[in-house]
Parts: C-alpha cells; structure tokens; sequence
C-alpha cells in the first residue's frame, strides 16, 4: 500500500533529517547521560569556550541589549536598512572591491537566504547547480526545496590535493545542456575542509569563465559562500581576489553570500547579505529588483536589530576594533585547536584533507557512517559526510583535542 499523504506533489517524502543536528541530539543526550566533561561535541558549527559553553562577543552582546526597541524590533525596510547595505558591501569588501563593477546588496536572512536567492532567482526550473563535492549539505536541501538539481565537481584529486580540473570539466559539460548555470564556491575558510582558495587559483578560475563567456548565449552566475571569512586570516589578503572580479563580460554575475551569523556570532539573529557584483548597471539594478521581490515573497523583511548592528559597526571605528579585537582572540582559540589535531594527525599518520583556516577539519573515509557510530562509542560526535567525517574545532574544547586524531585513526582500521 502507498503511504497517504496530504502534500502537494512537489512536497512528497520531503524531510529526511539533518544530519549536523541528528548528531547534536545524539551529544547531547550522552552529555545529559554522562556529563559535560565525557563527551565530546565536535558537531555542530558554533564557537564554544574552553568550558564547553556558547561563545558570543561581549561587545557585540552589550550593544544588542542597549539598542532602542524602535531599532532592535521594528520592521526593517524590505531589502534592508540602507544603511545596512552599505555596511555589508564595506565589511564583505573592506578595501578589496573590484574598480571596474556596479556593486549592490540586499540583506537577507543569514547567507542562507542569499544562497536560497541566487539557487530560486538564477537556476532555471528543473536544471542543475554545480556546487563542490565536499559540500554545506544545506546547498542540496535548498535546491531542492526549490525544484532544482544539484551536480558536483571534485575539490581534491587522488591525492588530496586541490584541484580546478573537474570545475573545468563539470562545467563545460553543463554549458552544453544548459544555457545558464550558478556555479558555488565556498572559501575561503570552506565548510567542511578548511580549504581556502589561493589567489593565484581564483586567477585561474577567472580567466576560465571568462573563456566560457565568450559565447554570449551563456549566463554565468559565480556564488562565493563567504560564511567564514572573517576566521581565515588578514582581511586585506583574504579578500584579495575579490579585485578579481573587475570589467568582467557581461554575462558574468558574481555574486556573494555574506553572514553575519560567524562573523558576528549572531547565527540565530538571521542575518546576511546577497551581494552583486556587475560591469552592467542594467544587470546590477535587475539584481537588486529581483532579489527584493524574493525578500518580500518568502520572508518579507530581515531582522533590523543585527542589520543596525552591522550598520553603526562599520560607521564607528572604535566599536568595529572591539569586536574585531574579540573575533581575533576567538580565532586565535580555534587556531590552538586546529594546531594540536594537524600535530597529531600527522604523528599518527591520519590523513586529512587539506586544511587552511576556520572552523571544520576533515578526515576522508570509505564509510564515514560506520566511523562516527564507532567514535559515538566513545562519546565523540562528529559529523558523517558523505565522504568523510567532519570535526568542528570550533566547538571541541582544547583540552578534549589531544588523543582525537589517534581515536580517529583506530576507529577508520
Ligand atoms: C558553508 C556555509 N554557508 C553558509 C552558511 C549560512 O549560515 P547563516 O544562514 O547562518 O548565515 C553556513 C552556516 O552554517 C555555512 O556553513
């Protein structure tokens, strides 16, 4: 017999579980069970302090709570606070914008919202991204949630290292069933490796779309997901290869997903940016018009709070220094993190992806599944991917790091 159900048929055996928050609820019964210090939560993407509880930045933290309820609560206006727009351009650009480019924004909730825009307003109906084959797996459900299909390339050749081969390949092969495709990057800082994409390769990816632009009945959409950027190193060099994206064809869109939910740890403040980078006004001003559209038809406004937030940030030097002094030092805590895994992991030969910078270190595997239940064993949760097993250094504890890697290593034999 067919199961009954009520949904209309785009709907239909929707809602498999997340599997970041399956693993969560798996941590956090065994520490209801066992207790704080015998677990160990590497699952989920949020900073947690050396004492195992919720990090926010204290300034950060003290501004919300003296806003004026007009600013925190009020209606912000569709596509955000003007101010605020200006405010995410400058602080995803900081002084790395493109010269020759029209540049506009749209406040959205989280990057979230900017993916789910650049996947509904870009895409066509029924045809695919092509997005990385170690992935956000939020990428997939909101393709999908959208009528969308997804094909991935390959980050890594046989031997870990990174390569733009398959970009390359992938992309020409969907140029030719496809006349439009949005292609995802996420970097730097990527989410679940730790990749961060050189300079010199973002020049190699350029100049390779500008190729692919020379026929004009294509459309080229880039989406940069840059949700850990600011946790990947200076800011003038991490963002150096936005200048990139200068006087490019017209028929190439970048656009850029920017969040405050890391940057600011205000995740569930819900609270980013859609930015549009063009060498056409005409396709700019589109941008900005569809994209408002989409705000008003799916969520209506954003949240004004963390949009004014972000807003006075950017316009006082002293308050941005504050919390830029405060993200470092929780940069710097992620980093001691990360530093005695990749210690470990290479005296006892673990092989790991390759890892830059941010909050995620993985470990390739043949059967991830069985791995995490064997570490789970040992009440260590971390997350199965489809490849491989991601741990979150951004919530492990410093102390609890030492013997992962070897655990790690036992558990994969
Ligand atoms: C790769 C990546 N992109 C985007 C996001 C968007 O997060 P938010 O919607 O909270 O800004 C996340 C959050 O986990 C992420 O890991």
């Amino acid at each position: 017999m067919t199961q009954m159900s009520m949904t209309a048929s785009n709907a239909t055996g929707k809602g498999a579980n997340d599997v970041v928050f399956a693993v969560l609820k798996k941590a956090n019964d065994a520490i209801a069970r066992y207790g704080k210090d015998k677990v160990v939560n590497g699952s989920i993407g949020a900073i947690f302090d050396d004492e195992g509880n919720f990090a926010a930045m204290p300034t950060v933290d003290e501004y919300y709570r003296n806003m004026p309820s007009a600013e925190l609560m009020n209606y912000a206006p569709i596509a955000g606070l003007p101010e605020f727009l200006d405010a995410a351009i400058e602080s995803a650009f900081e002084d790395q914008k493109p010269e020759k480019a029209y540049i506009k924004s749209i406040a959205t909730p989280g990057g979230t919202g900017a993916v789910r825009h650049v996947f509904y307003n870009y895409v066509e109906p029924g045809e695919k991204a092509l997005i990385p084959d170690w992935f956000w797996a939020n990428y997939k459900t909101i393709l999908a949630e959208h009528l969308r299909g997804h094909e991935t390339y390959q980050m890594f050749d046989s031997e870990y290292k990174f390569t733009l081969a398959s970009l390359k390949e992938k992309t020409e092969k969907m140029l030719k069933a496809q006349n439009s495709l949005v292609i995802v990057f996420n970097t730097p800082a990527h989410n679940p490796t730790g990749y961060s994409m050189s300079y010199e390769e973002w020049e190699e990816v350029v100049e390779f779309f500008k190729g692919c632009a020379q026929d004009k009945n294509k459309k080229i959409v880039l989406l940069v997901d840059m949700a850990y950027i600011d946790y990947a190193g200076e800011p003038a060099e991490t963002r150096r290869f936005l200048k990139l994206f200068s006087d490019l064809p017209e028929n190439i869109l970048v656009t850029l997903a920017f969040s405050m939910s890391k940057s600011f740890l205000v995740y569930g403040m819900r609270s980013g940016a859609l930015i549009g980078i063009s060498s056409s006004q005409e396709i700019a001003e589109e941008f900005f018009r569809v994209n408002s559209f989409s705000n008003r038809g799916v969520w209506s406004n954003g949240t004004r709070g963390a949009q004014k937030l972000l807003a006075d940030v950017m316009t006082n030097p002293d308050l941005k220094q504050k919390i830029d002094n405060e993200r470092n030092a929780y940069t710097k805590l992620i980093k001691k993190r990360s530093d005695i895994f990749l210690q470990e992991a290479q005296e006892v030969g673990l092989q790991l992806l390759p890892f830059k910078a941010g909050f995620f270190i993985t470990v390739p595997a043949d059967d991830p599944k069985a791995v995490a239940d064997k570490l789970g064993e040992n009440n260590i949760f971390v997350v199965p991917l489809q490849k491989g097993l991601r741990f979150a250094m951004c919530s492990i504890p410093t102390h609890q790091i030492a013997g992962l890697a070897t655990k790690t290593k036992e558990a994969l034999k």
